[in-house]
């Protein structure tokens, strides 16, 4: 009986002594491991994946922290890092979705175009000139649209070179292409992000939502497809759905996170700067789509308007059917800046009909 009571509470004693007794480090156990198996490192693995701070001379957010914690992105094994699961929404659904998006995107414009053609003019053009765009707006402009396409062309690269690029030029020449782009598209974002800020002042009395837009949206169909001509102020209601959609919102959106990624010295954790990859590479995919149908209206699309914005004059004929609220405010002088007096001498004129 005596032996039993002993027996009894040397147990408890030991459990006690147990429960109080640190749990071995990682370190510990991954030692205990390698003797019992070794080459196993399943127990530091642990602890270097549990996003505890450990020791580092390096100062700053997280440089204790060797591999983020697992999993914040949904869908994700428990088992991936938040590194891998960022990493599997890039490489998977984002690049799925996003490259298919943007070819079915161009395959529906160019389609659109092959069966419907241009947007033309129902009358002649008459070869009197009116000012459409100041020479600074369309330096603004121009400059908003080319740092566009390097952003987007050097963007794509990064993004989708891999797949497409890769295979065709090779390692080398690849390799050579992405670093260049990388740095074009880190150097060309200021210049993009100014330009669109002077835009936005710049055109947004011209894009002020009207009663008559309304009316633009439900007959856009006719527009495009029969070039029916909807009566329209200086910008059109597409036009000024691209200026606040695109121009402001999305810019807002690839901006805001693109500084983020852009300047990583400011104590950004990886979690931000994933989120930030996440809001930039979805809004910039979705800009660049959106953008296509600017571009096609804005050059193959409607028949005359790539002059516009190239030489800052447009036709009366073509004011008159495609923005026909603009051209009587400037026919009757209410906007003395478009008047046409001061055409110069041999500024280009679109094509007369034979
Ligand atoms: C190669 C690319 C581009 C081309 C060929 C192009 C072409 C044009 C043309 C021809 C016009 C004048 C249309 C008219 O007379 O009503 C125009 C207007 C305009 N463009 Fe572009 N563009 C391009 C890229 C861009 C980009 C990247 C942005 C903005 C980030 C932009 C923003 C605008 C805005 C705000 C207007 C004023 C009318 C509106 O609100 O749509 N463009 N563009």
């Amino acid at each position: 009986m005596r032996r039993t009571l002993l027996t009894l509470g040397l147990v408890v004693v030991a459990a006690g002594a147990a429960a109080q007794a640190p749990a071995p480090s990682g370190a510990q156990q991954q030692q205990e491991r390698q003797t019992t198996q070794p080459g196993n490192n399943a127990p530091v693995m642990r602890e270097i994946k549990s996003g505890e701070k450990h020791y580092t001379g390096i100062q700053g957010r997280e440089t204790g922290v060797l591999i983020q914690p697992p999993a914040r992105f949904p869908g994700q094994s428990a088992m991936a890092t938040a590194g891998e699961a960022w990493r599997n929404f890039r490489n998977g659904p984002v690049t799925f979705y996003g490259g298919w998006l943007v070819v079915l995107v161009i395959a529906a414009i160019l389609g659109f175009y092959a069966w419907k053609g241009p947007v033309k003019l129902h009358e002649p053009p008459s070869g009197r000139q009116l000012r459409r765009f100041s020479p600074f707006e369309m330096t603004v402009h121009w400059s908003a649209a080319i740092s566009f396409c390097v952003l987007g062309i050097s963007g794509l690269t990064m993004f989708f070179g891999k797949h497409i690029l890769l295979p065709i030029i090779g390692y080398t020449l690849f390799a050579w292409f992405t670093a260049l782009c990388k740095n074009l598209h880190n150097f060309i974002a200021p210049l993009f992000i100014v330009s669109v800020v002077v835009m936005i002042f710049m055109w947004l009395r011209d894009n002020l939502p009207r009663a008559y837009d309304w009316q633009w949206f439900g007959k856009a169909w006719a527009f495009f497809a029969r070039g029916e001509h909807i009566p329209s102020g200086r910008f059109n209601a597409g036009e000024k759905a691209w200026f606040w959609g695109g121009v402001i919102l999305l810019s807002a959106f690839v901006a805001w996170s693109g500084v983020i990624l852009l300047f990583p010295n400011f104590d950004q954790s990886r979690a931000v700067m994933q989120d930030a990859w996440s809001v930039h590479a979805i809004a910039a995919l979705i800009y660049i789509t959106v953008s296509l149908g600017h571009i096609y209206m804005g050059t193959i699309g409607v028949e005359g308007a790539y002059g516009n914005m190239r030489h800052g004059y447009t036709d009366e004929t073509w004011a008159k059917e495609h923005h026909s609220i603009w051209y009587e405010e400037v026919k009757s002088g209410r906007r003395p800046e478009a008047a046409g007096g001061a055409v110069p001498e041999g500024a280009p004129h679109m094509k007369e009909k034979p």
